[in-house]
C-alpha cells in the first residue's frame, strides 16, 4: 500500500506563520502564557480548526480541544495529540508550537485524504506549559488531570502583579463551547528534543520512554536594608552577598553529587534593587531535575544545609518554599512499540530515550496511555532564540506522528 504522507509545505508554512506572533529580533519568540500574544496564537489556530470543521471546546483553564470525528456514531474515546503555544521569555519558534502544528497537520491530512478512523482524533493546545510567568509549569495539563485545582490558581500573580484570573478572563471570552469532562483515551505529543542526543547520534526520531522528575523551589533571603555609603561591611545583612554564595555552593555541590543531576538558579530578584541600598530582601528560583528520587532528596537536603550555613555566616535568613514536584514517569509500552514500528516502516532511524525536559505528556501519563516523539534540534539548544529544527526533521517527525495515530486507532 502507498505510504500516506503529510503535506510538508503546509506544515512548515503554518509553523513559520505562528512564529510571527510574538517574534523577537534575534529569531526567537516571546509568547508568555495567558498574554496577548498567546491569545492571538490561539485565535489563529481556532480559525484553522474551524476551516476544517472540527468541533471546538475550551475548559476553565483555557485548554483548547479541536475534535475530528468521522464516525458520528462512534462511542470510542479520542486519541489526543498536541502540545503548547506559550513560550519562555526568550523562547524559540519550535518548543511547543511544533507539536501543536504537527498535530493540526495530521488532522488536515486525515481529512484531506478521507482516512476515516473509528476513534476521534483530538488536537489539544495546553495552557501554560512553561510555567515561567505563572507557576506551576504544565498548568493546563495538570488541571485537566485533576492534579491541581483552579480555585488555588486564580489568585496567583505574575512578577508585575497581574492576576491569573484577570488574564484568563480574555480566554473565557473566546466563542467556544465550554467543556466539563472530556472523553480522551490516549495522548501523544511530538516535540523537539531540546538536548543534543539525537543530533550527536545522527538519529531522526527519539522514541521517548519517559521523563525525569523535576522540582521547583523558591528561596527568599531576608536581611536588612541599609545605606551603601555608611553601613560598615562587617555589620551588613546583605542578601545579594548571601545569595551569591548560595548559588556558587549549590552549583558546585550539585556537580559533585551526580553527573546526571541538573540544578539551576534561573531568576534572581533583589529588593529594593537600588545601587545605593544594601539589599535587605532577595528571591531566587531553583530548578532541580533527575530521574532518581533519592538524588533529588539529597540535593534538597544540601540546599537546606547551605541555607543554615548562610544564616550564620551572613546573618541572612533563608525561607525555602516548595512550589511543585513532578515525578519521574514512564510512558506506555504499547505506544512506544507503535512509534518504533512506525519509524521502522517509514525507514527512519530512531533511538529510545528519556526526556530531560518537562512536557504536558508527563501530566497525561498519570491518567491514560501516553507517548512522545522527539525530533533533533540544532546543537541541542532550546529555551533560546537560537533554537532551530530543520524542515526535514519536522516533516519526518510529523509523518511518524501520522502513522502512529493511524496505528493507535487499531489498538
Ligand atoms: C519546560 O520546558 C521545562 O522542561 O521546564
Ligand atoms: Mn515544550
Ligand atoms: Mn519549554
Amino acid at each position: 500500500m502507498k505510504e500516506i504522507k503529510i503535506n510538508h509545505n503546509r506544515l512548515i508554512s503554518s509553523i513559520y506563520e505562528i512564529a510571527k506572533i510574538g517574534k523577537l529580533p534575534n529569531g526567537g519568540v516571546r509568547r508568555l502564557a495567558f498574554s496577548k500574544n498567546d491569545l492571538i496564537a490561539k485565535k489563529k489556530i481556532i480559525e484553522w480548526c474551524k476551516e476544517l470543521g472540527l468541533s471546538l471546546s475550551i475548559d476553565s483553564i483555557g485548554n483548547i480541544f479541536a475534535r475530528l470525528q468521522n464516525n458520528k456514531n462512534s462511542t470510542r474515546k479520542s486519541i489526543g495529540i498536541g502540545s503548547h503555544f506559550d513560550t519562555q521569555p526568550h523562547g524559540g519558534k519550535f518548543d511547543g508550537a511544533y507539536g501543536v502544528l504537527a498535530g493540526l497537520e495530521v488532522i488536515r491530512t486525515l481529512k484531506e485524504k478521507k482516512i476515516n478512523l473509528e476513534k476521534p482524533v483530538e488536537l489539544i493546545i495546553w495552557s501554560n506549559e512553561e510555567g515561567c510567568r505563572y507557576t506551576p509549569p504544565l498548568m493546563g495539563s495538570l488541571f485537566f488531570t485533576n492534579t491541581i485545582k483552579l480555585k488555588n490558581l486564580k489568585t496567583i500573580k505574575d512578577s508585575k502583579g497581574i492576576l491569573l484570573k484577570d488574564e484568563l478572563s480574555f480566554f473565557h471570552k473566546l466563542d467556544l463551547k465550554k467543556i466539563l469532562k472530556k472523553q480522551i483515551g490516549s495522548f501523544i505529543e511530538i516535540h523537539i528534543e531540546q538536548g543534543p542526543i539525537l543530533e550527536n547520534l545522527n538519529k531522526s526520531i527519539g522514541i521517548v520512554t519517559g521523563a525525569q522528575g523535576s522540582r521547583g523551589l523558591n528561596i527568599d533571603f531576608i536581611g536588612e536594608d541599609s545605606h551603601s555609603g555608611t553601613t560598615p561591611m562587617n555589620i551588613r545583612k546583605d542578601t545579594v552577598v548571601a545569595l551569591s554564595n548560595f548559588v556558587v555552593d549549590f552549583t558546585n555541590q550539585a556537580k559533585k553529587l551526580d553527573k546526571d543531576l541538573r540544578a539551576t538558579v534561573g531568576s534572581i530578584i533583589t529588593f529594593p534593587g537600588s545601587r545605593n541600598t544594601v539589599s535587605g530582601r532577595s528571591s531566587i528560583t531553583v530548578d532541580i531535575r533527575h530521574k532518581d528520587i533519592n538524588i533529588l532528596n539529597k540535593i534538597e537536603t544540601i540546599i537546606q544545609k547551605i541555607c543554615q550555613k548562610i544564616k550564620i555566616q551572613f546573618k541572612v535568613k533563608a525561607k525555602i518554599q516548595k512550589k511543585y514536584i513532578l515525578p519521574t514517569v514512564n510512558f506506555d509500552s504499547k505506544i512506544i512499540s507503535i512509534i518504533k514500528k512506525s519509524c521502522d516502516e517509514i525507514g527512519y532511524s530512531s533511538k529510545k530515550m528519556l526526556s530531560g525536559a518537562g512536557h504536558d505528556a508527563v501530566s497525561l501519563s498519570k491518567v491514560m496511555p501516553t507517548g512522545m516523539i522527539f525530533i533533533p534540534c540544532k546543537n541541542g539548544i532550546s529555551h533560546s532564540e537560537k533554537e532551530f529544527a530543520s524542515n526535514k526533521d519536522m516533516i519526518a517527525g510529523c509523518n511518524v506522528l501520522l502513522k502512529t495515530v493511524i496505528k493507535m486507532n487499531r489498538n
